[in-house]
Parts: C-alpha cells; sequence; structure tokens
C-alpha cells in the first residue's frame, strides 16, 4: 500500500529502511526514503509505521 503518494513510497518501502537503517526520526528517515517532501500528508501514516518497527526489534532480528 502506497504510504506517500507524491512520491509513490509504499508502506513495505518505508518499514525496509527503518529496519536497515533504524532512523531516530522523520528526518533521518528522509536521507534513505523521500517520504513527506511535497504536500506532507504522509507524515503521520509514516511515523506510526515507525513506531510499529521500533517497538518491535527482536522479530527483525529473527527474520534477518
Ligand atoms: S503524500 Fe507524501 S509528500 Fe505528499
Amino acid at each position: 500500500m502506497y504510504v506517500c503518494l507524491c512520491n509513490a513510497i509504499s508502506d513495505k518501502t518505508v518499514r525496509e529502511a527503518v529496519r536497515r537503517y533504524q532512523p531516530k526520526s522523520i528526518q533521518q528517515l528522509r536521507h534513505f526514503v523521500p517520504v513527506g517532501k511535497q504536500c506532507g500528508k504522509c507524515i503521520r501514516a509514516v511515523r506510526e509505521i515507525m513506531d510499529e518497527e521500533m517497538q518491535h526489534p527482536a522479530l527483525y532480528k529473527e527474520i534477518a
């Protein structure tokens, strides 16, 4: 599912970037994925995805 329509970025792309680079903020995430750089409507959804991924770091280690 697309979370950022302006840049055609999916939730999967955001999750992968969070898992790989472990950004501490949206600003850091933007170094890797250009979310929220236009209209900004996706910021809330991206933040929720980041929070979800940060709450389950052990699950990621099992997958990786
Ligand atoms: S939906 Fe992400 S910048 Fe517009």
